[in-house]
């Protein structure tokens, strides 16, 4: 084969591997692994992270993630206990740890594997971590007008009190004061207060008593209808499935499922198998 063939060939493969995924934009349940769907011209989808792998040290942990987000989706993001969640996240949003080393993450055309974390929130990544990280010494405004030092800004201090009124309400308050269910209230306004394109929530209800679980999911509720991009990662998988479209179970650090939410909440052994729910 002469070298005029070789990149015919090469380019043939190409054109068949777009096209069947061209085929089905809006695929729900698909085989783990395949690569993320493409949007008309051949673009990702408005999120996608294609055969990620990321470390801590030599400890190998997200074992080669792909998946795929549209535009205004809420995913939930599952699995047992060190399945590779929170890494998942943090592989995504760029943090030191757990380094990424092989594949690609896109958010709305912007290849966030060649960003650090700070560009990869500049570009739209809004990640609410687990422990919150409210800072000390701030009051609530404090905490979210630090967050709106650089641009891009992304909602009004007035409109995250209309969403949260306790937060208007506790203003001059230092943040690290208030319950366990106004910091995650004060966590996820400051990551709104700047221009986020992907939410990205980990663990939201974790600690908190049912009830104000029931009140930060009449928030998720609210984001959701505004169209907010959205993966949630969540002990409490009924919760996180009901406020989901769709839904990624993961395990040793690879998806080992990829459907929908009603999927997941049908079937019984496959909750068991992975959820142990
Ligand atoms: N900083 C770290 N250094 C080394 N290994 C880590 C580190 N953080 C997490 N791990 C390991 O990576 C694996 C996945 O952890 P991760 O926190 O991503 O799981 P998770 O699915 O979020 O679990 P959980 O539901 O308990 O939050 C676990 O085996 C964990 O021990
Ligand atoms: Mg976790």
């Amino acid at each position: 084969m002469n070298a005029l063939n070789q990149t015919e060939g090469k380019m043939d493969t190409e054109t068949q591997r777009s096209t069947q995924l061209l085929g089905d934009p809006l695929a729900g349940a698909k085989a783990p692994g395949t690569k993320p769907t493409l949007a008309a011209g051949g673009q990702p989808a408005y999120f996608s992270c294609w055969d990620i792998h990321a470390y801590y040290g030599e400890s190998y942990i997200v074992q080669g993630v792909s998946f795929d987000v549209r535009e205004g989706e809420i995913v939930a993001l599952l699995g047992r206990n060190g399945a590779g969640k929170t890494s998942t996240l943090r592989a995504i949003a760029r943090a030191d740890d757990p380094a990424l080393r092989q594949g690609e993450v896109w958010l709305d055309h912007k290849p966030l594997h060649e960003m650090k974390a700070h560009q990869a929130a500049q570009a739209g990544i809004g990640l609410v971590p687990e422990d919150r990280r409210i800072i000390q010494g701030l009051t609530v405004e404090e905490n979210l007008k630090l967050a709106q030092i650089a641009p891009p800004v992304g909602w009004s201090i007035d409109r995250i009190y209309d969403l949260f009124p306790r937060l208007g309400e506790r203003r001059n308050q230092e943040g690290t004061t208030l319950s366990g269910g106004e910091q995650q209230m004060l966590a996820l306004g400051r990551t709104l207060a700047r221009d986020v394109k992907l939410l990205l929530l980990d663990e939201p209800y974790e600690g908190l008593a049912p009830v104000i679980v029931q009140e930060i999911e009449k928030t998720l509720e609210q984001i959701k209808s505004l169209g907010m991009t959205t993966i949630i990662v969540e002990q409490n998988a009924i919760a996180a499935l009901h406020l989901a479209d769709r839904a990624i179970i993961l395990d040793m650090g690879q998806v080992v499922f990829d459907g929908t939410s009603q999927e997941v909440l049908d079937d019984a052994d496959l909750r068991q198998q992975y959820l142990a729910i």
